[in-house]
């Protein structure tokens, strides 16, 4: 049932370019300019007329909701807050009736964020849940939703629902943007057809395998991880990090690369490695400037770069190219190498992959 893989991990890793595209299947019709999300055609004019969108999740959910505030607030204008479920449902949050509030969950069991869904209900807001499971306690407790289609992900690592959650929600904003006018028609068409092209790009990153593992046999035994990344790719630096903790039992830290110099960066020195994510993008300039800080202080860099990419591979010890996206569709090629490089420093520590210590797929107690 591993597919020949020895873990449920790695073959969930390799079947993103399939799961994403069973993600958009059906839904995304690029060559006529077309996006059709079943779920949210009841709640559309909700959505569209929403004074604020709120985020609720945990985890890696979370992390995909980080991304999805990037994409909401760039393509549709709406204001968005993410929001821990277990905070958010214990501080008496103010909620009201014009907020279209999206739970997003794999296993839709999560105790924090049912609970927080009934609390946001009871307030009258419109609850949109993005799930995996189908017919799961979250997706049935929501208005609408949407279905990932990642199939069942059984390591307790989120891999491929992670990139199926971030997919979902970068189709609900590019059709939120379109439908408000934030968002032109020529971008919005050039857009879909980027997002088209994505699980080909995915399938690209992933050939990236045996240099993440020559990286991974360096680094196993390091005590400390720092991840670094900015903009779309801040969440991802937290997916790697946490990706990291949770398998190998690496102390690791995920921080958007301009607080380092808030703190962070009195850990560096010459046995940290610090896992940069510095894609060509707006904020790549800054990111070079990061790496710079960080080499002077002799920490060892290992960057996630865009293909083709020069001017970090003569800063960093260690690059790994994606192929070049669209700004918002990075996060969805950059994790790549960060779930490889979890995954093959677990295995050499000889750790429980697919069931880390005291951890269960889905946590069904607060
Ligand atoms: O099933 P959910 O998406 O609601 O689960 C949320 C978290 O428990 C989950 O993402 C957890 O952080 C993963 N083990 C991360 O890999």
């Amino acid at each position: 049932e591993k597919g020949g893989y020895e873990h449920f991990m790695l073959k969930e890793i390799n079947e993103q370019p399939r799961s994403i595209a069973d993600c958009m299947r059906g839904r995304l019709d690029a060559k006529n300019g077309r996006l059709i999300l079943g779920g949210l055609r009841d709640y559309m004019n909700k959505f569209q007329n929403a004074d604020r969108i709120i985020i609720t999740a945990c985890g890696t959910s979370w992390h995909a909701g980080l991304v999805a505030e990037y994409l909401f607030e760039e393509f549709a204008r709406i204001p968005v807050e993410v929001e821990y479920a277990s905070e958010f449902r214990y501080r008496n949050p103010v909620i009201s009736e014009k907020d279209f509030v999206i739970a997003i969950s794999q296993s839709g069991e999560t105790a924090d964020t049912l609970a927080a869904i009934e609390l946001a209900k009871s307030k009258g807001a419109t609850i949109f849940g993005v799930c995996n499971v189908v017919g799961s306690s979250i997706a049935r407790a929501t208005h609408a939703g949407c279905y990932t289609h990642a199939g069942p992900e059984i390591g307790v690592a989120s891999t491929k629902a992670f990139t199926a959650q971030i997919s979902v929600l970068t189709m609900m904003a590019l059709m939120l943007g379109y439908q408000r006018g934030t968002l032109t028609e020529s971008k919005y068409v050039q857009l879909l057809n980027e997002l088209e092209g994505i699980p080909g790009k995915v399938e690209k990153a992933l050939k990236m395998n045996s240099n993440v593992e020559k990286i991974a046999e360096i680094y196993k035994d390091s005590r400390n991880f720092l991840y670094l990344g900015r903009g779309y790719n801040f969440p991802v630096a937290l997916e790697g990090a946490l990706k990291l903790k949770e398998i190998s039992y690496i102390h690791a830290e995920g921080y958007p690369a301009a607080e380092m110099k808030h703190g962070p960066i009195a850990l560096i020195d010459e046995e940290m490695p610090v896992v940069f994510i510095a894609t060509k993008d707006t904020s790549y300039e800054k990111v070079v400037s990061n790496i710079q800080e960080v080499k002077a202080r002799k920490g060892k860099i290992i960057a996630v770069v865009t293909e083709g990419d020069t001017v970090v591979r003569g800063m960093a010890d260690h690059v790994l190219e994606i192929p070049d996206t669209a700004e918002a569709f990075v996060p969805l090629l950059s994790v790549i190498p960060l779930q490889q490089l979890s995954y093959h420093i677990a295995v050499m520590r000889g750790c429980n992959v697919d069931q880390p210590r005291n951890l269960a797929k889905s946590v069904t107690v607060e």
